[in-house]
């Protein structure tokens, strides 16, 4: 069987993708940072396959740069890297501290521009898909920090594409109202929809379907799928 690593994998879209990835067969390499992955192992392992965890703070790269090699002396047949852990900090640009601003790019860019490096260098099949965000078509500087990691995120991946076409595809999935971000009344996502041009907000299903169009279709290749409704073409 297959494996496949997902940074981000113990809670919310990571490990809805998880799960699901193990549905259809793959192994799982787990990656979390402060959340517990036990209750996440365990549903995991319940679909009959292996899962790992593996713990690391990508705010640090030079843990960063071990992370590839932990999983191999665990797993020899990796085909897919999904890099989906994320901070999400609403400063804008003027606001933005430091600290932000490096674990931000930290986390959301340069660790995930290291661990592809490592999968190219090492596993150099299969597939890379990386989490973005619908904001990288606006220029809204809410979350500046963020905005600019997610379109050096979306560069890296063409990029990438280009260099490594070959061997490894790499592709993006740029999720819009999906999961309310931590902390939000139980409302926001009903009233966040109204102003998405489909007036509905997106489920995890949808970036499920968006996965696996990106598995099967051997030919997409440099792509960010756009799972937004619409949203990041309109400017309000
Ligand atoms: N939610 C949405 O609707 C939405 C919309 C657009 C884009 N996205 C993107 O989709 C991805 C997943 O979003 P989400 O909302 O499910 O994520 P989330 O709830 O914000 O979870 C963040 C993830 O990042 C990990 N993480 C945080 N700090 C870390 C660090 N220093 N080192 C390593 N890992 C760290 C967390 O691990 P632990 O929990 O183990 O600490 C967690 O798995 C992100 O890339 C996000 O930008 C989401």
């Amino acid at each position: 069987m297959p494996t496949a690593i997902i940074t981000g994998g113990a809670v919310r879209i990571g490990r809805v993708m998880a799960l699901h990835l193990a549905d259809k067969g793959f192994n799982i390499a787990l990656h979390y940072h402060k959340s517990n992955p036990s209750a996440a192992i365990k549903e995991i392992k319940s679909y009959g396959v292996n899962c790992q965890g593996y713990a690391c703070d990508f705010s640090n790269l030079i843990q960063a740069e071990q992370f590839i090699a932990r999983v191999l002396a665990d797993f020899d047949d990796v085909e897919l890297l999904i890099n989906s852990a994320a901070n999400f900090i609403q400063e804008n640009l003027e606001e933005t501290q430091r600290g932000t601003l490096t674990d931000t790019l930290h986390l959301n860019l340069m660790s995930p521009y290291l661990l592809m490096r490592d999968y190219k260098r090492t596993i150099n099949k299969g597939m890379v898909v990386n989490i973005i965000d619908e904001r990288v078509r606006k220029h809204i500087s809410t979350f500046g920090a963020y905005s600019v990691s997610k379109v050096g995120l979306q560069h890296l991946t063409e990029l990438a594409a280009v260099e490594w076409g070959e061997t490894v595809r790499v592709n993006g999935i740029a999720p819009g109202l999906i999961l309310a971000p931590q902390g939000r009344a139980p409302d926001y996502l009903e009233k966040a929809a109204r102003k998405v041009p489909t007036r509905t907000y997106g489920k995890t299903e949808n970036l499920l379907q968006a996965l696996d169009y990106l598995i099967e279709n051997q030919f997409v290749n440099g792509d960010t799928l756009f799972v937004d409704g619409a949203e990041s073409w309109q400017h309000l």
